[in-house]
């Protein structure tokens, strides 16, 4: 962490939680977060997101999307735009996760169009990046993570860029209980701020929140937070934990 930088909390609830589900977690989570000196994001499933909204208003937390589509509005049947989201009282949204990429054919193309969606409606991307574990293997994980920052961020300003948050997630440590090293991790997350400094200019990317998503947990958390280009986390299995999620939020003090 670096204190020149916001420090992110984000909790990324993937399919989990219905509607009555969320408002029970949001409950046990807001008091958690009442003292927190970091930024507190939870991004619940769509249907979530109003009680989100209403339950939040006030609080500390800010609630975020896990997805949007990069029209504005027309023939898209299931899909979601950002002004929609914008209007109910979203501030984040999550996008190119892995998981999007490998199971909703999400391409750095369409991961490039949504960040300029969200922008333009005033929501703030949190860009998710990381490498398979055949990448890291086969020693193309720089080139692999450089590829998706250049193309994802390939149609936003410097002025811009100063409103987005890149997460480095590696895909063999989400949901496995594997955690990158703390090493790794900060090795990533500086190949990440290099390569934001080699194309916004090295003054807008040391501006960027760049969190670290994968199997980050309340124990494991404060390493992870301390190393220098990690400037919070995206957690998955452990935001649904009130506990764990409180604790991660305590480290980040
Ligand atoms: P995990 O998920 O914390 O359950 O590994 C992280 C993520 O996918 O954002």
């Amino acid at each position: 962490m670096n204190s020149n930088r916001k420090t992110i909390i984000a909790g990324n609830w993937k399919m989990n939680k219905t509607p009555k589900e969320a408002e029970a977690l949001l409950g046990e989570v807001l008091p958690k977060a009442a003292g927190a000196s970091c930024e507190v994001v939870v991004c619940v499933p769509y249907v979530d997101l109003p009680i989100a909204c209403g339950k939040t208003a006030g609080s500390k937390v800010s609630v975020g999307a896990q997805n949007l589509h990069f029209k504005a509005s027309g023939a898209y049947t299931g899909e979601i735009s950002a002004a929609m989201l914008q209007e109910i009282g979203v501030s984040y949204v999550v996008i190119g996760h892995s998981e999007r990429r490998e199971y909703f054919a999400e391409t750095d193309a369409t991961v490039s169009l949504k960040i300029g969606a969200a922008l333009a409606a005033g929501l703030t991307p949190i860009l998710c990046v990381g490498e398979s574990l055949e990448q890291r293997e086969q020693n193309i994980m720089p080139e692999h993570i450089r590829t998706q920052i250049k193309i994802d961020l390939s149609g936003v300003s410097a002025a811009d860029m100063g409103r987005v948050v890149v997460a480095y997630e590696p895909i063999w440590a989400i949901g496995t209980g594997k955690t990158a090293t703390s090493e790794q991790a900060q090795e990533v997350c500086k190949l990440i701020r290099d390569t934001l400094a080699e194309l916004f200019g090295a003054e807008t990317a040391e501006t960027v929140s760049i969190l670290y998503g994968g199997s980050m947990n309340a124990k494991n958390a404060a390493e992870l937070l301390a190393q220098p280009d990690i400037d919070g986390g995206l957690i998955g299995g452990a935001s649904l934990k009130a506990d764990d999620f409180g604790q991660i939020i305590a480290a980040a003090q």
